[in-house]
């Protein structure tokens, strides 16, 4: 190289280093302008004791979910931090926070200020790009395709929920010391009731034993093999786990098979309503084939669907599994449930009747506040923003959030702040909710709120409560059969660790 070209290169790089050097110092300066126009401080408290690389919160992560204790441990963090710090993990800087204040904004004032697209990585492979890990105009258009098969009718059609009832049953011993994990009962239940409401066709996990579970059991890898992505975060590259692969394959191409016939069918009740001028009479309500009216898109079908499932399948389960947990472990609950239930006089509820039933709302409502199924959640700030508290010395002043930041909110952590549930917080109390003494405001929030809040709520808590009314009914004794309290079991929900084993006799 000659001398002159190696002058062009020196001054070259020496243009872009002061190019950089200029630019950060502009950015720092309308930052620095930004945040003081918003009245911010920093954020005095921090989880680290090494700033660097924060190392030592990692450990302790480790070492709290080895002891499966990793949401205790973090909640005693944000009660001795005042419930909003600064966290650093290797090269990211989070917030997390377990403020209702800076979670409203988040989710809801500031939507537009961010967004869970780097969700995709983790998910794609499983569930490609649909409602649940994209951001922007592709989630709104994913949201407007899904949100209208959630209408009353749709959540209020109890039938299918009846007819997988009788086989969940049939898997349950009544001798009143013969256990049985429910915990795996319910997993198998909310797959079976999953499918026939987004394929029209039940996978019938229920009905199966040992080496017929290939859907059910593949799907169940593919959420691991999730959580394991999200765990490494970008070094999932180096990751390989053909298992993995090979599930996410059996999943999509089960489900390929229904999209394919939804689009059929809509297609050919599309040209007989041409043929005819009338309007086809449609049969039952099918998820698929709804999303086939709104779109031809094969893709875009699957992928919804694929969405939808994971969304729904294992929250109602895990929440079935906790709430049947603490009532085991509470014969009085139990006892207080039954007798409301009674005054059904052994029918089955209808919709209304089941809304109705006010001490399941509660225990439906504790379980939730005391196991949140989605415990801990993130955002990543797609611009710079600000946050209302967590600055200053007393955490009173808002903070500057800088473009790129993660903010990672803990549900579980706020559910159990003493301010705002009292000194039992830790108490599974149903009465607590009773005579709508409180009222659920942003310190609630097991369904996510704002622009995004779940879409599958009603048709959750309908399933919960259906399925927990017929148990009701059902079954007079409830008894416990796990001898240490609840621990977590934190996947991409939280549910029992050692299941929910309990025995029962007959009413
Ligand atoms: C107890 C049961 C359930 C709980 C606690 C729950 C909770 C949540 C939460 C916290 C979110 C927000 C996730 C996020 O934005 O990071 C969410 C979103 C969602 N949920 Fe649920 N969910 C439950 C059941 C269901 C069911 C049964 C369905 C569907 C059949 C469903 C469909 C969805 C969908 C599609 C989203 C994404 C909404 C969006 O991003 O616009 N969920 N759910």
């Amino acid at each position: 190289m000659g001398f002159h070209s190696t002058r062009v290169l020196v001054l070259a790089a020496t243009v872009l280093t002061v190019a950089l050097v200029v630019s950060r110092i502009r950015r720092f300066l309308v930052r620095r302008q930004f945040a003081r126009l918003h009245g911010c401080k920093p954020i005095v408290r921090r989880a680290n004791k090494d700033p660097f690389f924060g190392l030592d919160r990692m450990y302790s992560f480790i070492q709290a979910a080895r002891e499966h204790k990793a949401l205790e441990t973090a909640r005693e963090r944000h009660r001795a931090l005042n419930y909003t710090f600064t966290s650093k993990q290797l090269l990211n800087s989070s917030i997390l926070t377990s403020e209702p204040e800076n979670i409203k904004t988040v989710l809801s004032i500031n939507f537009k200020h961010y967004g869970l697209g780097h969700r995709l990585q983790q998910f794609e492979p499983l569930l490609g790009k649909g409602i649940f890990d994209t951001d922007g105009d592709h989630w709104a258009m994913s949201r407007a395709l899904i949100r209208p098969n959630f209408t009353r009718d749709q959540v209020a059609d109890l039938a299918s929920f009846e007819h997988l009832i009788k086989d969940f049953f049939a898997l349950i011993p009544r001798d009143g010391y013969t256990v049985v994990d429910l915990q795996s009962l319910f997993f198998r239940y909310t797959i079976d009731s999953a499918t026939e409401f987004l394929f029209g066709q039940s996978v019938g996990s229920l009905r199966m034993t040992g080496s017929d579970l290939s859907f059910a059991e593949a799907f169940n890898y593919s959420q691991e093999a999730i959580t394991t992505r999200g765990m490494l975060g970008q070094l999932h590259r180096f990751y390989s786990d053909p298992k993995a692969d090979q599930s996410d394959r059996i999943c999509r191409e089960f489900a390929q098979q229904f999209v394919d016939e939804a689009v059929r069918i809509v297609q050919s009740e599309e040209k007989e309503d041409k043929n005819e001028g009338s309007e086809t009479k449609r049969q039952k309500y099918i998820f698929s084939h709804e999303l086939a009216r709104r779109t031809s898109d094969k893709r875009r079908i699957l992928d919804e669907l694929m969405n939808v499932l994971l969304a729904g399948r294992d929250t109602t389960a895990s929440m079935l599994s906790n709430m049947f947990f603490m009532l085991a472990k509470h014969p009085a609950v139990w006892s207080k449930l039954r007798r409301e239930v009674a005054s059904l006089e052994g029918r089955l509820p209808t919709y209304e009747e089941l809304r109705n039933l006010k001490y399941l709302r509660c225990c439906m409502n504790e379980s939730l506040r005391l196991h949140p199924v989605v415990p801990l959640n993130e955002r990543k700030a797609l611009q710079d923003t600000v946050l209302p508290v967590g600055g200053g010395k007393d955490g009173l002043s808002p903070v500057f959030v800088p473009k790129g930041t993660f903010v990672g909110y803990n549900i579980y952590a706020m559910h159990r702040r003493t301010d705002f549930y009292g000194p039992d917080a830790d108490q599974f109390r149903p009465e607590r909710w009773e005579n709508g003494r409180l009222q659920p405001r942003w310190e609630y929030l097991p369904f996510n709120g704002g622009p995004r809040i779940c879409v599958g709520q009603q048709y959750a808590l309908t399933e919960v409560g259906y399925v927990t009314v017929r148990m009701a009914q059902e079954f007079q004794t409830l008894e416990s059969r796990d001898p240490g309290p609840w621990e977590e079991s934190l996947t991409l929900t939280l549910s029992s660790r050692n299941g929910t084993k309990v025995c029962v006799t007959p009413a």
